[in-house]
């Protein structure tokens, strides 16, 4: 196991270097719905943004793309964005008619300067600190008014451990069967606490919604699913 980073921009790359390591597992896992969670979380996801009905949508974070093609088969027109070059290439082989792209999130808006979106979705693709708050100013920015922006992320009560002070984490996997034993050293991520996120996503949105889907058997809450919409840039920071 390599050694564990002491800088926040150290965790940054660590982040992108474990899921590279991890890609080729972390496919096979979803294929093989591996991830116990996702039987509530995934049509969480997919709903929410079918309740939206966007004809355009940006799946940041895409991974191996399973949302992105469920979306692309209800007839969305779909971008898939994921640093991961092999994920992006599995994504783009079961779904030849879609867009994806192999970037790093500070590469936004980049190549996607100039094309619109009526929704953003980030499925349990956020991991970093400084990153995340400028990819979320960057994806809010690249919505229309009337747009939204749906993240879904592991719900800090049941993520916290123990410990809801905010901060970069080393973790394990968690909630895999046999198969997840496979993948590589697990990334680090920052814990936000509720607080955190939302201190976060009204600095240039503004949340309009949040749903917490429950573990049915533990009856706590699985994820945080945050509804935001863009607020023009002369009227952020307003009270
Ligand atoms: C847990 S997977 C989720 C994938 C997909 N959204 C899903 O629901 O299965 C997290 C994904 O985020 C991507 N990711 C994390 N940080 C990234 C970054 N800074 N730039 C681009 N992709 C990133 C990883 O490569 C990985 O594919």
């Amino acid at each position: 196991m390599s050694r564990a980073p002491e800088h926040p921009a150290d965790f940054e790359r660590k982040v992108l270097e474990c899921w590279h390591d991890s890609a080729t597992h972390w496919q096979q896992l979803i294929d093989q719905d591996s991830v116990a969670s996702r039987i509530i979380t995934s049509p969480a996801i997919e709903q929410a943004v079918l309740s939206y009905q966007p004809s355009r949508v940006l799946d940041v974070g895409c991974g191996e793309g399973w949302l992105a093609r469920k979306l692309a088969k209800r007839g969305f027109q779909v971008t898939g964005v994921d640093a991961v070059e092999s994920l992006v290439n599995a994504a783009r082989a079961q779904d030849p008619h879609s867009h994806y792209l192999c970037l790093e999130y500070d590469a936004l808006p980049g190549p996607l300067a100039d094309c619109q979106f009526d929704l953003a979705v980030c499925n349990f693709s956020l991991f970093g600190d400084q990153s995340v708050q400028r990819l979320v100013t960057t994806l809010l920015d690249l919505l229309p008014a009337h747009g939204h922006l749906l993240i879904q992320t592991l719900h800090p009560l049941s993520a916290c451990q123990g410990d809801y002070r905010e901060g970069w984490r080393n973790s394990q996997w968690q909630g895999l069967n046999e198969h997840g034993q496979q993948l590589g050293e697990a990334p680090p991520w920052f814990f936000r606490s509720l607080a955190g996120w939302l201190t976060l996503l009204q600095q240039s949105g503004r949340l309009v919604h949040m749903q917490e889907p429950l573990d049915p058997e533990t009856r706590l809450p699985l994820s945080a699913l945050f509804h935001v919409q863009p607020v023009r840039q002369q009227d952020r920071n307003k009270p």
